[in-house]
């Protein structure tokens, strides 16, 4: 595992951008597709930010697969769908065609559309163990990560499967299990801000507690854990 700490939010971005840009440069000389599961939530707009004003030319962006590492139950054209997000920032400006992305079907009923997401990924990697090459991540405040929140019906999930999370006060999501994220050949948690500060301290300090803060389950089996953290989100480390 590699922790990397950046004094300011835009350094780390700035530092996650590149690190991303760096592992599809290296992988696509050995091998023709870069599978990307993307993380939600607010915190990689400004990663995308950067892969179009400063990456656009980098790499060759069509050999690039984009998944979603979880979703928000609601249509698609709902501005917390994290897919939609995904086109807003990062597909439409960078011109991915859309035999490239494969997101998660939120028409079908919330345990259909896992089971479906399940499918495409299987059929995605056909007859290879679903191995991704990156899986990025975000950190919310409670210590969750994709849409494995505490507390709740996939914490306990150990297949490489694809879940409907039932959140008590919060939308349905769809989400990667823990297993499946732990087989992926990079991991890469973006994290800034203060608010994340208390998640970070239990993850990296406290028993290890997955019901209480799930991001401790996400342990490679044998790829590679890179944490992107900020002076604020790592403030309370002792
Ligand atoms: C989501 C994400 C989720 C996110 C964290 C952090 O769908 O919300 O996948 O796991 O990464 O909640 O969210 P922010 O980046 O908005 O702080």
């Amino acid at each position: 595992m590699s922790v990397r700490t950046f004094t300011t939010e835009t350094e780390l971005i700035e530092a996650y951008a590149s690190y991303v840009i760096e592992l599809i440069s290296e992988t696509l000389k050995t091998q023709d597709r870069f599978s990307l599961s993307l993380s939600g939530g607010s915190s990689p707009i400004k990663v995308f930010r950067v892969w179009k004003e400063t990456y656009e030319k980098a790499i060759n962006w069509s050999k690039v697969d984009f998944f979603f590492g979880d979703e928000r139950y609601v249509p698609f054209e709902d501005p917390q769908n994290n897919a939609l997000m995904a086109y807003n920032e990062l597909f439409r400006p960078l011109g991915i065609h859309e035999e490239q992305i494969f997101r998660i079907n939120t028409t079908l009923p919330a345990e259909t559309a896992a089971a479906d997401y399940k499918e495409t990924i299987e059929q995605y990697f056909g007859a290879e163990p679903i191995i991704f090459d990156l899986i990025m991540l975000g950190l919310g405040d409670d210590a969750h990560t994709a849409s494995l929140f505490p507390g709740t019906n996939v914490i306990d999930e150990i297949g490489i499967n694809v879940r409907a999370a039932y959140l008590p006060d919060n939308v349905t999501r769809i989400t990667l299990s823990a297993a499946l994220i732990n087989q992926a050949n990079n991991v890469a948690f973006l994290t800034f801000g203060e608010k994340k500060a208390e998640a970070v301290k239990h993850i990296f300090e406290s028993e290890f507690n997955p019901t209480k803060y799930p991001a401790q389950l996400i342990k490679p089996i044998h790829g590679k854990l890179e944490w992107f953290l900020d002076d604020a989100s790592v403030s309370l480390l002792s």
